[in-house]
């Protein structure tokens, strides 16, 4: 069987269809993947749930999973592999305010780590019936189309990423000692180039990057506002409905993301998630 490769969205994306994620993949069919992610920055393929070690085993063709951070949402056998659920058990747990999710806020997954995953990749197993969308940004997109006096001028800086900032709407979990002790303050540029491609993307993480270096609060704030609304516009996006089973890879380094979490209370979401380890961003 061979594979087929179609673009989901203008912005970035691709959908798989034909590869046997329970095989392992031809040399040459990898091959493609990989030049079709380095491209477009996200895969798509269609699967059916995996068992945890298979998801991992899948995942590891595209780099080394690394253990995550939050230690009860690790898998027991595969601890590589975390299980996300983002379910609203109770109608207390879905705010009003859905600003006030986490996960409504666009991010890059780890920037809080001196060398953040380079890849993420998610698996859906259990989506709710309407919402729950994971939407995607393209940060290269958006660098590529700066006007050349913002690019000169944003080049050399960099940015300080906390595992919390004040800038966030909304607050990130509380951590226990040790993983406490695994995220201190990081400074990343805030351009980055790309280790394999060599393309330049915005590394902006609206719910991690706390401040511009060199600059007062209030004058980084204005910067890091300007470059919140340019790259979140609906041209650099692409919404991911999900099906069950649907296994997403995308790159951390040219991508940002955000959940619609408008979904009805009671209904299952959950995910298997794995990283894959990174490099420093220069
Ligand atoms: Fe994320």
């Amino acid at each position: 069987m061979t594979i087929g490769i179609k673009p989901l969205s203008e912005a970035l994306g691709v959908e798989v269809t034909g590869l046997d994620t329970i095989a392992v993949p031809k040399v040459e069919d990898l091959e493609l993947l990989k030049q079709a992610f380095l491209e477009r920055h996200l895969l798509c393929v269609r699967s059916r749930p995996l068992t945890p070690k298979t998801f991992s085993r899948f995942a590891s063709y595209f780099g080394r999973p690394q253990l995550q951070l939050l230690r009860d949402q690790r898998d027991g056998d595969v601890p590589e592999v975390s299980i996300l659920d983002s379910t609203y058990k109770t109608a207390d747990a879905k705010p009003d305010d859905l600003t006030k999710v986490r996960l409504s806020g666009w991010h890059t997954d780890d920037s809080y780590f001196a060398k953040p995953a380079k890849v993420t990749a998610l698996q859906g197993l259990a989506v709710p019936s309407t919402g729950g969308q994971t939407r995607f940004a393209n940060t290269h997109m958006a660098y590529d189309e700066l006007p050349e006096d913002r690019k000169t001028a944003l080049n050399d800086m960099s940015a300080v990423h906390a595992y919390d900032t004040r800038r966030a709407t909304a607050r990130a979990r509380t951590l226990d000692r040790t993983e406490q002790s695994e995220t201190s303050d990081v400074i990343h540029p805030l351009i980055r180039t790309h280790d394999e491609s060599g393309v330049k993307a915005i590394y902006f993480n609206p719910n991690r990057t706390d401040r511009v270096m060199g600059m007062d609060l209030e004058e980084s704030d204005v910067l890091l506002d300007e470059l919140y609304g340019w790259i979140t516009q609906p041209k650099y996006q692409y919404h991911h409905e999900w099906i069950v089973g649907d296994i997403l890879l995308w790159d951390n380094r040219c991508l940002i993301h955000s959940v619609n979490v408008d979904f009805p209370i009671g209904e299952e979401r959950r995910h298997q998630r794995i990283l894959l380890q990174g490099d420093r961003p220069v």
